[in-house]
């Protein structure tokens, strides 16, 4: 009999297989469930190394179908939720909205729903905990940061539809006593991350000597975190966060896209042993996003006052671990941009 069994929703995905394996390896007294669809986002080869673990358990299902929810709930009876699966990508929700609302909007109701019925009222040692993105704040300008009071105001779809997840759980906080948390993180980027996100679609095309894309004139900032450490947070506040409370994680790592770029250009000239300047040659100013945010940057005071939890890396250290990742996982990366990527990169970057 596991200690705890915990359903972690979006586990093939990046940030999700970390968790995941983070879990699984230091809590072997517990029972992980990972519950994901697998849409093109989510990829077993992610979990290669800890699938034939004893207390690792894979569901194919779909957060939004609540009969297949329903049924997974009634047969491990959890004790904690943590909850990853969203559609996550920004220009994905500017072609595609609908989708975005259904899996992050209902798909959250339908989880939370499923608690709800499997807990009845017997909330002691039951926590659901629903991993939500500083971009529900909004934009920034030059000055200040998010903090845990700072009004919700989305901008993008996606944003949006993560803001209306985050409003379901508290409400269900409130009007039914469910014991949630809910963290809001900056930017991840590191091993796994599907390469329509900035960082690994760089290093994809700098590999590869393509021309890369930088939205405008690559002078919005984003807080950049390690996704490893992005996971031990997620580990520390599913542990000892608060019920009701709201947990900023950020990486004290703010970098205009074009600064971003440029280091990791001089990582890969670095690493491919190629002369320098061969790689920033590549960038290529394109039509910028929609809507596009200017500034994000959090304040994540209460994370570390209350729980201890700061950064391990910076951001330069953790790029080289993530070029150096990328490199050698060439396989990986192979199948990931193969078919249904190819389609997607032409659609979304051809005539910008
Ligand atoms: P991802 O796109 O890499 O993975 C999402 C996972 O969810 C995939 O495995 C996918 O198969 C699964 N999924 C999608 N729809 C599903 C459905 N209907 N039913 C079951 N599974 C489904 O996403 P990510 O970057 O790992 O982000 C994970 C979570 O963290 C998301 O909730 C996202 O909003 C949040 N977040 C991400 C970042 C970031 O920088 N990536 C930052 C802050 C917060
Ligand atoms: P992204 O990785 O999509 O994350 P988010 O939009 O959630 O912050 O993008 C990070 C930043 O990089 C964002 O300002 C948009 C920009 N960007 C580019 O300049 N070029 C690209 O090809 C992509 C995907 C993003």
């Amino acid at each position: 009999m596991a200690d705890k069994t915990i359903i972690v929703t979006g586990g093939a995905g990046f940030i999700g297989s970390h968790v995941v394996r983070l879990l699984v390896s230091r809590y072997p007294e517990y029972r992980i469930i990972n519950l994901d669809k697998l849409t093109y986002a989510g990829n077993p080869e992610n979990l290669s190394d800890v699938e034939n673990k004893p207390n690792y358990v894979f569901e194919r299902k779909d957060i939004t179908d609540a009969e297949s929810v329903r049924a997974v709930f009634d047969g491990y009876l959890p004790d904690g939720v943590i909850h990853l699966a969203a559609e996550s990508h920004v220009d994905r929700s500017i072609s595609c909205p609908a989708e975005f609302v259904m899996t992050n909007v209902v798909g959250t109701a339908t989880l939370l729903d499923a608690a709800l019925a499997c807990w009845k009222g017997r909330f002691e040692g039951k926590r659901f905990y629903h991993i939500s993105t500083d971009e529900v704040y909004g934009s920034l300008g030059r000055e200040g940061r998010f903090t845990e009071t700072t009004p919700y105001s989305p901008r993008s779809p996606y944003s949006a539809s993560k803001a209306g997840a985050d409003h379901l759980v508290r409400a269900y906080f409130h009007t039914f006593g469910l014991p949630v948390v809910i963290s809001n993180c900056s930017n991840n980027y590191g091993p796994n991350q599907f390469p329509e996100k900035l960082i690994p679609l760089a290093i994809n095309n700098i590999r590869d000597g393509l021309p890369v894309p930088v939205y405008g004139k690559g002078e919005n900032v984003r807080d950049w975190l390690y996704v490893v450490d992005h996971a031990c947070a997620i580990d520390t506040v599913f542990h000892r966060g608060r019920n009701g409370e709201t947990y900023n994680i950020g990486g004290n790592g703010e970098y205009a896209n074009i600064d971003l770029i440029r280091m990791l250009c001089r990582i890969m000239d670095g690493k491919l042993q190629r002369a320098e300047g061969t790689s920033e040659r590549l960038i290529t100013f394109v039509k910028d996003r929609a809507g596009h945010d200017l500034r994000y940057a959090i304040d994540f005071t209460r994370l570390e006052r209350e729980l201890g939890w700061k950064p391990s890396l910076r951001l330069e250290e953790g790029l080289e671990k993530t070029v150096d990742w990328y490199l050698s996982n060439e396989q990986w990366l192979q199948h990931t941009v193969s078919g249904a990527y190819r389609q997607y990169y032409r659609e979304q970057y051809e005539n910008r």
